[in-house]
């Protein structure tokens, strides 16, 4: 990150470095999160020639989003630790460049605000050993017009995170507010609410009974899980290991996708994050069977450095990345993307 824009008296230096650590920490040296963009970048591409490319149709409509290309903001707490401006600076910029944003319970800014600058949006959602704690702020997503939920299921402990631990107690501002609890003014400051230890596929019926929202289980990186969140009525599910943040060691997303995606058999969407970073690993991932990806750390990294215009250049480029690899594999709609686009991992056995 170049700049810290908006910190102004604050040691700029001392800033990055905390929101360096804070956004792109992971347990232990932070091999997983390493892991998770090593692996798409071992995906061999096998494009396609001698075919017409001349009109690309890349667009995705998903549970009431629309986007120009296969691509989310994945929900990520506490943008107002990494700008000032938070989340309303992130949404206006995907909202300026079409592509759609997931807000992260643990938001700066309360859902109704941020929803007021963005376009369509999914609410993710942890739910914690009360369940009760969480219903104001359901219905508060409902009313703010969120389409989705998506409840994260990789979380029953936080994981082993000192770098980015460090990195967030270094960003604590002067002022003692809070900025990842915007959601919930109506719990008392302290209480946990991360998520139940004995959360189960009773949540997902639930949190779709109380909002009448289609619920998206997000965490998922085996087939009997990504088959019991199906069977427990999920509308879609991401593959993801919360960016290597979790479980050091977990298995690449990259690596746990097919199984997932045959597992699941088409009955539902499959969504894959981590490690994501160009154009290329979109191709990748649909070819490995998911249908749309989210990118959690290149949106932070593009808030921090330039807020929402950061965030609305950053979504552009990525958009043409997208589309112009496309392109480039002889695949200009998402009908004609198979697995023949992708070779065997390099170093698989
Ligand atoms: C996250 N992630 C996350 N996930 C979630 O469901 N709720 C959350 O509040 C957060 N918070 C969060 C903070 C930060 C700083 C990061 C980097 C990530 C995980 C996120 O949704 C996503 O799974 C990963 O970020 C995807 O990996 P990449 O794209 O960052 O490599």
């Amino acid at each position: 990150m170049t700049a810290a824009p908006g910190w102004a008296g604050a040691d700029q230096i001392a800033v990055r470095e905390a929101v360096e650590a804070y956004v792109h920490g992971g347990p232990g040296d932070g091999a997983t999160v390493r892991a998770n963009v090593a692996a798409w970048e071992s995906l061999p591409l096998r494009p396609r020639v001698l075919r017409d490319v001349t009109h690309v149709d890349t667009a995705i409509d998903l549970l009431g989003l629309r986007a120009p290309v296969p691509l989310l903001a994945a929900p990520w707490a506490g943008h107002q630790l990494v700008h000032p401006d938070g989340e309303v600076a992130s949404a206006k910029g995907l909202a300026s460049a079409g592509l759609p944003m997931v807000q992260s319970a643990g938001s700066s800014v309360p859902v109704a605000d941020v929803a007021a600058h963005s376009g369509p949006f999914w609410q993710q959602v942890y739910v914690p050993d009360d369940r009760t704690l969480i219903h104001g702020f359901l219905d508060r997503a409902v009313a703010a017009g969120a389409t989705a939920l998506v409840l994260t299921v990789d979380h029953p402990a936080v994981g082993n995170t000192l770098p980015f631990r460090a990195g967030l107690a270094r960003l604590a501002p002067s002022d003692g507010r809070p900025r990842v609890a915007a959601n919930f003014p109506d719990v008392a400051p302290g209480t946990p609410l991360g998520t139940a230890t004995d959360l189960g596929p009773r949540d997902v019926e639930r949190l779709a009974a109380r909002t009448g929202l289609p619920v998206v289980v997000k965490g998922v990186l085996r087939a009997d899980d990504a088959r019991t969140a199906v069977a427990a009525g999920a509308a879609a599910v991401v593959v993801s290991n919360h960016g290597g943040r979790q479980l050091a060691g977990s298995v690449t997303t990259a690596h746990a996708l097919p199984e997932v995606v045959d597992a699941v058999g088409g009955r539902v969407p499959v969504l894959v994050d981590g490690g994501i970073r160009r154009g290329e690993d979109v191709v990748r991932a649909l070819a490995l069977g998911a249908r749309a990806v989210l990118a959690g750390r290149p949106v932070a990294r593009a808030l921090a450095d330039g807020g929402a215009d950061g965030v609305e250049r950053w979504a552009r480029e990525t958009i043409e990345d997208v589309r112009r690899a496309l392109v480039l594999c002889g695949a200009p709609t998402l009908d004609s993307v198979g697995r023949d686009l992708v070779g065997d991992f390099l170093g698989s056995p």
